[in-house]
């Protein structure tokens, strides 16, 4: 967890002076993450502030923060709206430059699949486990309800989708086997975050490319799993009318991909 002194929270988060600052939990290019509270000091939220950027003309820097902290927004309620599992919108001000989303109780994708690949010595990972091959499942569904409701994602990361926890009374982990403990890790409602690249579009050139984005960030965060993702891949393609088209499209981008590292 990056931990900073330096970042100032916008207003009403930098009122109160008694307690301590909220954790900077990722410093993005554009945007800080903090998780805090909001209207209750019961309701945890991710807060994401764009601050201003000092080399930007401010005119413009007002304009682009405002249009980005909308956009993003808007996504969010639509996907909510439509089914699509992701944080609830809680706030937003965008002459501060923030956005408050519900607070997600869980791990990254990347952070799960890290926690069950990373064996001790002489452990394999097995990749085709119940317990990863259904995470890889519910992937695929929620990838394709988010196209189709004709909304582009435009990061697909293992860090920008995450695995909801749910707390169970008495769930003592430290009870389990170490397998079973690392399966725990895997369940969970998927939730796609992250909507500041977003777009609506039903193209299948569009939906291909997203795929093949996260494709690339499977293979190149988890490059032992790269197999995975062709459960996500199997399950998508049965999940909504049209997916079938979008797999065939993502072959041609994979070409494209390849031919465009050779040049380059
Ligand atoms: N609603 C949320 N609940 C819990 N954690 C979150 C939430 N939103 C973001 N995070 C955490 O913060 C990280 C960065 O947030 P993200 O929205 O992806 O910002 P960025 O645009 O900087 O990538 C995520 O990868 C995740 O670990
Ligand atoms: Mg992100």
């Amino acid at each position: 967890m990056a931990q900073s002194t330096t970042h100032t929270l916008p207003p009403p988060f930098n009122s109160s002076s008694t307690t301590p600052k909220p954790p900077l939990i990722t410093q993005g290019a554009e945007a800080l993450l903090y998780k805090t509270t909001y209207l209750t000091p019961s309701t945890p939220i991710a807060l994401k502030h764009r601050p201003k950027k000092s080399y930007r003309h401010p005119t413009l820097d007002t304009r682009l923060t405002k249009a980005r902290i909308l956009a993003e927004a808007r996504v969010l309620v639509k996907c909510k709206r439509e089914g699509v599992v992701v944080p609830a919108v809680l706030g937003a001000d965008w002459e501060e430059g923030w956005l408050a989303c519900e607070w997600i109780e869980g791990k990254t994708i990347r952070a799960a699949l890290d926690g069950y690949l990373k064996r001790d010595v002489g452990e394999e990972a097995d990749l085709r486990g119940e317990g990863v091959r259904g995470l890889m499942g519910r992937i695929g569904v929620v990838l394709a309800k988010l196209h189709g409701i004709g909304v582009v994602h435009g990061d697909l990361t293992t860090s920008n989708l995450m695995v909801r926890q749910l707390e169970r009374e008495g769930d003592g982990l430290e009870s389990l086997s170490l397998g079973e403990n690392r399966e725990k890790g895997l369940e969970g409602e998927v939730v796609i975050i992250d909507f500041g690249l977003a777009t609506q579009s039903v193209q299948d050139e569009d939906r291909a490319v997203d795929l093949y984005v996260l494709e690339r960030a499977f293979g190149s965060t988890h490059p032992q799993a790269e197999g995975l993702f062709e459960e996500v891949l199997r399950v998508y393609g049965e999940s909504y009318k049209g997916a079938k088209v979008v797999l065939r499209r993502l072959e041609d981008v994979r070409l494209r991909g390849r031919k465009k590292s050779m040049i380059g």
